[in-house]
This record gives structure tokens, sequence and C-alpha cells, in this order.
């Protein structure tokens, strides 16, 4: 369906109220054009591609968000009180849970009954500490609960039975009478809990057993089997590739596409491309931030290279592509432990989250689903801890901005700007995205300009413009800006008003190194 020409017809019928704007200087230079491509399909940006992941990795569960029910830390049954209130404020719609790597070695009963009895383990894949279990399947769902989003488990192929996965479906789903479901009752809860997602594996093709495709396919057709749906239908998530393995899409599409609801799709950026050393999280230059932005928007072919592959077995789009694992990767912040995964988060990963968000809207009609990893303490975190103290992130608030683009209809944008760079690499100054609420008809439009030092006049031409823009902008002094527990407000978003009409369009001047958020009217 074609919305863009109702638009104009829309922006013409509002009444020019409360206009909020400074105008910008008459004679700045306009250096990039938005328009609205009539030609554009309207596609709905499915709420799930602001999706998070929490993994018992370092300090994101442990720490993070549990700290127990006698801990000092103000807490909620264990939850730690802030972290919650503060990821509310994000409306995260699903929570990918107990991993990554560690799904594969998790035997869900050690997570159950009272906590005192419950074994431990060795956490092989992130430091080798002592897991306690003491946060298992009752903890996970009350946080579910607490934040009010849709649960997604990843279940263990790698070192679990099926006899195990299918038990544990039922433990949670199951109303009956019945032997498993009443152990659920005796833990303290009675009513089965809504499990929306289930991921049968989590990167089978390394840390979750490094199987080939071809064996895979199979076995996840046999796991799969036995996945019942007690209740509410369970949306089956098969594991997906290794950012460019293709190879891996095609088997798993030729072999188990009717098998499955989506297929997932793992994709870090790192900002030197090279797992060796990857880059500091603050600390780098500007080569090192155009290098890092150009490594994340090879997001944008990656998702059209594997919907291509989809798209021959699946071409009216039914299987998702799930984007369950993305974000920045950086080496871990001097003096901490390696398998924590632990990184600052700097203005460079809220802008770097903002071009991701643009591609997801723009593959709509296959991205079902993306789960920034990791939420709390974790690689790209929305929030770090320490004891009690807590920081928001830059990237925190890129979510908080973007979250009213969920559920919306993305509307589709032809851009043309020139490039930053310097001359072997080069990438666009503008993205932008434009969603429209399908209730209220209002748009919420967002811009970034990756110029770390040049602001860059942006013209939109929707047709008839709109009477009213409103918005925030999230910048700083550097692109390495961060927020820490001392200086906790060095990257927050603040109102922004360099916008102006103008006969030719909307006028909107954006600072360097900038993410803005718009909402017209
Ligand atoms: O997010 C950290 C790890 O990255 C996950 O456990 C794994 O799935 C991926 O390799």
């Amino acid at each position: 369906m074609n919305q863009a020409t109702s638009i104009p017809t829309r922006f013409a019928r509002l009444l020019a109220v409360g206009l909020v704007l400074t105008a910008v200087s008459a004679h700045a230079r306009e250096e990039a054009v938005v328009k609205l491509d009539p030609e554009g399909e309207t596609q709905l940006v499915h709420p799930d591609i602001y999706g998070h992941f929490a993994e018992h990795l370092g300090h994101c569960i442990y720490g993070g968000i549990w700290v127990g029910e006698d801990s000092d830390i103000p807490n909620t049954r264990g939850i730690r009180n802030d972290v919650v209130e503060a990821l509310k404020e994000l409306d995260i719609p699903v929570l990918r849970w107990p991993g990554g790597c560690f799904a594969d070695e998790y035997h869900w009963r050690d997570g159950i009954g009272p906590r005192e009895d419950r074994p431990s383990m060795i956490n092989t894949h992130w430091g080798g500490v002592v897991e306690n279990n003491h946060f298992g399947t009752h903890e996970f769902f009350d946080l579910v609960e607490m934040l009010g989003t849709k649960a997604y488990i990843s279940g263990n192929v790698g070192s679990g039975t099926v006899q195990e996965m299918m038990e544990w479906v039922e433990y949670m789903t199951s109303p009956a009478d019945s032997p498993l479901a009443n152990e659920r009752r005796a833990n303290g809860r009675d009513e089965p809990w809504k499990l929306d997602y289930f991921g049968i594996g989590n990167e089978s093709w390394g840390c979750g057993g490094s199987m080939r495709p071809e064996y895979y396919a199979d076995l996840y057709r046999r796991y799969n089997t036995f996945v019942k749906n007690y209740g509410p239908r369970i949306f089956r998530i098969a594991c997906g590739a290794n950012s460019f393995d293709l190879n891996w899409t095609e088997v798993m599409m030729d072999r188990a596409a009717r098998n499955m609801d989506g297929l997932s799709l793992h994709y870090y950026t790192l900002p030197t491309g090279s797992w060796r050393d990857k880059g500091p999280a603050t600390g780098f230059g500007e080569d090192a931030y155009l290098a890092t932005l150009s490594n994340t928007l090879k997001m944008d072919q990656l998702i059209a290279d594997h919907d291509a592959v989809m798209d021959k077995y699946d071409p009216d789009q039914r299987v998702g592509l799930m984007v369950d694992e993305w974000g920045i990767w950086t080496n871990v912040e001097p003096g901490t432990n390696p398998g924590f995964l632990y990184q600052q988060n700097s203005l460079r990963d809220a802008i770097l989250a903002a071009l991701n968000f643009h591609i997801f809207h723009k593959h709509a009609d296959r991205v079902r689903m993306a789960n920034i990893a990791q939420m709390v303490n974790v690689l790209q975190a929305m929030i770090l801890t320490d004891g009690p103290r807590m920081v928001k992130t830059p990237t925190y608030w890129i979510f908080e901005m973007f979250k009213v683009h969920q559920g919306e209809e993305n509307l589709a944008l032809g851009i043309e700007c020139p490039e930053y760079g310097d001359g072997d690499l080069e990438i666009p100054v503008i993205s932008a995205s434009a969603t429209r609420n399908p209730d209220t008809g209002i748009i919420h439009l967002s811009i970034v300009n990756t110029h770390p030092n040049e602001e860059t006049r942006v013209l939109f031409d929707f047709g008839e413009q709109p009477s009213m823009a409103v918005g925030r902008v999230l910048t700083a002094d550097a692109v390495d800006a961060h927020n820490t527990f001392e200086n906790p407000h060095v990257v927050e978003p603040t109102e922004f008003t360099s916008v102006s009409f103008e006969e030719s369009g909307m006028s909107v001047l954006m600072p360097p190194k900038s993410v803005v958020m718009l909402t017209l009217q």
C-alpha cells in the first residue's frame, strides 16, 4: 500500500498550533534533501525490533538486574528497583534470555525451587565463574512482568536433550493438572506464563555446538517437533547465520523453512573489523569513528542478502528475520575480566544504534525482531552499574527517543546527501527515517548527522509541509563523550529547535554528530 499521497492532504488539514521553532540562518546551504518516495511501500515497523537481550554473562544478570532479596540495594523480590524503573521508560517490547552461548549449557531444572537448594555450575563461556542459579525461570518471568515485555527464551540444543526442552516448555506454559504444571505451582506460580518466542539453539554453528547447517537443520526439526503449544501458539525461532554466512540461511530455508516462524541473524559491529583487537570503547580517533560507522552500515546489505535467499523459499515473507544479537563490540574496559564483556558506551554507539534502527525500519517487511546485546553491563548496554550506583548510557537515550517509532508505519524516503569520509572510506552524512502513527496520523522523524565536525542543513520535501515540529537532540562535544557514575548527564537529549519552514519544505539544521527525533503535525 502506498500511503505517501495521503500525507499532503493530512498536513493541510492540521492547524498551525504551538509552533515551537527557531528559524535557522537564511543563508545556510541546503546540503541534503529528503523526500517521501511516492512509489515506496508502507510497512509496519514491528515493535519487537526494539527488543533486548539479557544473558548470564558478567554483571548483566548478577549485579545488574539481580541482587537478591537480602541486598542493601533496593529491590523487589531480588530484582533491583532502579534498573527496572529506568528500563520501564524504554517500553521494551521483548526480552531474550538466558543466552547467548550460555543458553546451550543452561539446564533449567537447576534454576527452579528454593534458591538455597539450587545446584551451582561453572559458566564456561563467560569468565569460568560459578553460577548459583539464583536467577532462573521464575525470576525471569518476574522481570518480564515488571517490565511489561514479551518473553523470548532460548532453549538448549547444544548440551541439552529433547526431553529437557520439551519439559521446560510444559513447565512454563501448561494449564493442565499435570506433574510438571503442578511442580510449577508448588514453586509459587499457579497460572502458566505466556511464552511468546522460543529459540531452538543459539549460534549452533559456533558456541552452540559447532554444527554444519545440514546437521543443525535436522536437529532443529527434531527439537521443534517436541516444543508443544499448551496455550497460545509459541513463535519458533531457528538459529540463523553468523553475519555473512549466506549458505547457512540457504540450507536452513531449504530444509526447515516450513518448520519455523523466524530465523535469526547475528551481526556485531567491530570498530577495527578484527576480533583480536576490536578497538577501545572510548579514547578513539576520528578514523576509528568513521570505520565503526562504516562497519555498522553493512547491516543494510547483510539483511538484503539474507532476505534475498529467504525470498527464494519464502516469497510471501512468512518467516521473519530475527536479528536477535546486534550492537558494537569493543575491547573490554582495562582491568576488567575479559570474559565479562564490560565496555563503556559513547555518543558513537548512540549514533550507531540510530543508524541500525533506520536499517531495520527500511527492511520492515522481513525483519520482525532485533535484540540489542545486551541490556545491562555487557557490550552495548543501556545501563551500567557499580554496586548501588547506576548510569544511563547514550544508547539508552536512543532507545528512549526512538520508542515512538514502535508499531508505526514506515514511510519510504529518498535521501540525497553528501558523503563524509577520507576518500577511501565514505559514508552518507545523513540518515533519516519517518514513521506514521496509524491511529493519530502523527509522523515521527528521526535524523542522524554522521559528520563529526560539520553541521548539515536538511530539507524535507514531504509534499505539503507540516505546520509544527517539536523534538529533541542527542549530541555532545566529542564522538567518544560518555556518561560516568561521577558525571552521569554528559550525553542526554535536550530540546531541539533548529527547524524552519520554507517554501521548498521543512529545513532542519543538524548539529555535527547528532541524532534528532522530531514529532511532526
Ligand atoms: O552477546 C555475547 C555473545 O555473543 C553471545 O553469548 C553469543 O551468542 C554471541 O557470540
